[in-house]
């Protein structure tokens, strides 16, 4: 199977979205097939601005820049554009049902469902302490992990 171009989405693409696309890049670095890797938010908020501090500096401590990436929120278009539309969240989940176009062919995935057969949510850490943007990170990374060996 070639690996699937991938969207990954949050509420404010500034927390946990440009941290999956950017561990998953990496994750995917090495590989010859190059495709289609971004993240986007369901609001407009933070559109144009950098990932959240605490995102960028917990994914530096591991070794991944994403000071370059800037927030953009979903489009309609985004459902044609990818194979796989990822939700971090149920809540994200149900408002990308609402959005997908009748004539849609992305795959629309809840995170974990993708990557490890569960209904759990990405917790929103943009209120809470870097504690909780490691936890993000690794359940991001692990699962991430995860998504890339099933397309291995
Ligand atoms: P994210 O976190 O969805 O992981 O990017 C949030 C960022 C901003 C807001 C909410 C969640 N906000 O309300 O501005």
């Amino acid at each position: 199977m070639p690996t699937p171009s991938m969207l990954f989405v949050c509420l404010g693409n500034i927390c946990r979205s440009p941290l999956a696309e950017g561990i998953y890049r990496h994750l995917t670095a090495g590989t010859s097939e190059k495709p289609l890797i971004a993240s986007a938010g369901i609001g407009g908020w933070h559109v144009g601005n950098p990932p959240d501090r605490r995102s960028i500096k917990v994914a530096a401590a591991h070794g991944i820049d994403i000071s370059h990436q800037r927030a953009r929120q979903v489009q309609p278009s985004d459902f044609q554009n990818f194979d796989l539309v990822v939700a971090m969240d149920r809540s994200n989940l149900t408002r990308l049902q609402a959005l997908e176009p009748a004539t849609a062919s992305a795959k629309l995935h809840l995170f974990s469902a993708l990557a490890f057969g569960t209904q759990q949510d990405v917790p929103d850490p943009y209120y809470g302490e870097f504690t909780d943007f490691e936890a993000v990170y690794s359940m991001l990374f692990s699962g991430c992990s995860a998504v890339v060996s099933k397309f291995a």
